[in-house]
């Protein structure tokens, strides 16, 4: 009997078959790749976003059939609730969770002192009691059936420090904790919890916040020369995360950044100043 190479079931195999996904943020960007690149591996994908238009643009071009957009503002519970009901309504159940919805404040004037604290808070609501909200909601559909994946979308400003804002950093680095809480809590009912880190996607979240046109992006620092971090690579982390390919991984900060949280190149024998 002839037997699949590696290469057939890594790169042909629907890896997602019969999942139902709950992506916060799916409307563009990462969030969207993810969407697109879940229902290629045969998930059923419910989008929540606040860019109504956007959202159900992307629900229009994967089909109906594959995609749901749902208005859903991740700092509101009742909003996070309707959404999970819908799922749920919609799919009878809810495998995996990608809190993926972030925002950010504006970096030209990065010092503590001159920072606002409403814009503080504004930034922890969205990054951080967003997903302990959406992870609350999936919990309570995810227990009866005792499986489930939670991926949080972090970032390498989850284990770095003066990367980005302090607001931004501080609800970066408190999403690994509540991935390593959510983890230690729901582990008895199989529910795996974990995060993923990327690196500056040259995407267009990062222009916009960064001010770079294309060749810009190209001169960012990357450790691995030549390398240029796409959404897509992130989103093939993802479905790594959410299969059950990783069915023993859970609490873990899977970095995906060229080796950059990991590296100081400033000093040392590989040096590169
Ligand atoms: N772009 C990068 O370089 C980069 C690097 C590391 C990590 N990340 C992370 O990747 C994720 C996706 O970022 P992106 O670059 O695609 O940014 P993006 O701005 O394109 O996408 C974020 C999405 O979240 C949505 N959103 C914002 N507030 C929301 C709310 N209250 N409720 C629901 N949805 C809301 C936005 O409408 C948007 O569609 C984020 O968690 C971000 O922190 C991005």
């Amino acid at each position: 009997m002839a037997t699949a190479s590696f290469s057939d079931t890594a790169h042909d195999a629907k890896r997602l078959e019969g999942k139902v996904v709950l992506i916060t943020g799916g409307a563009r960007g990462l969030g969207e790749c993810m969407a697109r690149m879940f229902c290629k591996h045969g998930a059923k994908v419910v989008i929540a976003d606040i860019r109504d238009q956007q959202g159900l643009a992307l629900q229009d071009t994967i089909g109906v059939e594959f995609a749901t957009y749902v208005h859903c503002d991740v700092t509101k519970e009742d909003d996070v609730e309707n959404v999970v009901n819908i799922a749920i309504s919609k799919y009878q159940k809810l495998d995996i969770i990608v809190n993926n919805a972030a925002a950010i404040d504006d970096y030209r004037n990065p010092s503590i002192i001159n920072n606002d604290v409403s814009e503080f808070e504004r930034v922890l609501r969205v990054n951080l009691t967003g997903p302990f909200l959406v992870i609350k909601h999936a919990a309570r559909v995810m227990i009866p059936e005792k499986k489930g994946s939670i991926v949080n979308v972090g970032s390498v400003s989850s284990s770095v420090g003066g990367i980005a804002t302090h607001a931004y950093t501080s609800s970066k680095h408190g999403l690994i904790g509540l991935t390593k809480n959510a983890a230690a809590d729901l582990g008895k009912f199989g529910i795996r919890v974990n995060c993923l880190s990327p690196y500056f996607i040259a995407n267009d979240a990062a222009k916009e916040f960064f001010k770079l046109d294309e060749e810009g992006c190209l001169n960012v620092y990357s450790n691995l020369k030549g390398v240029h971090l796409m959404e897509e690579d992130v989103a093939q982390a993802a479905v790594y995360l959410a299969s059950d390919e990783s069915k023993y991984i859970s609490g873990h900060n899977l970095a995906v950044d060229g080796g950059f949280t990991t590296i100081n190149p400033i000093f040392g024998v590989f040096s590169q100043s």
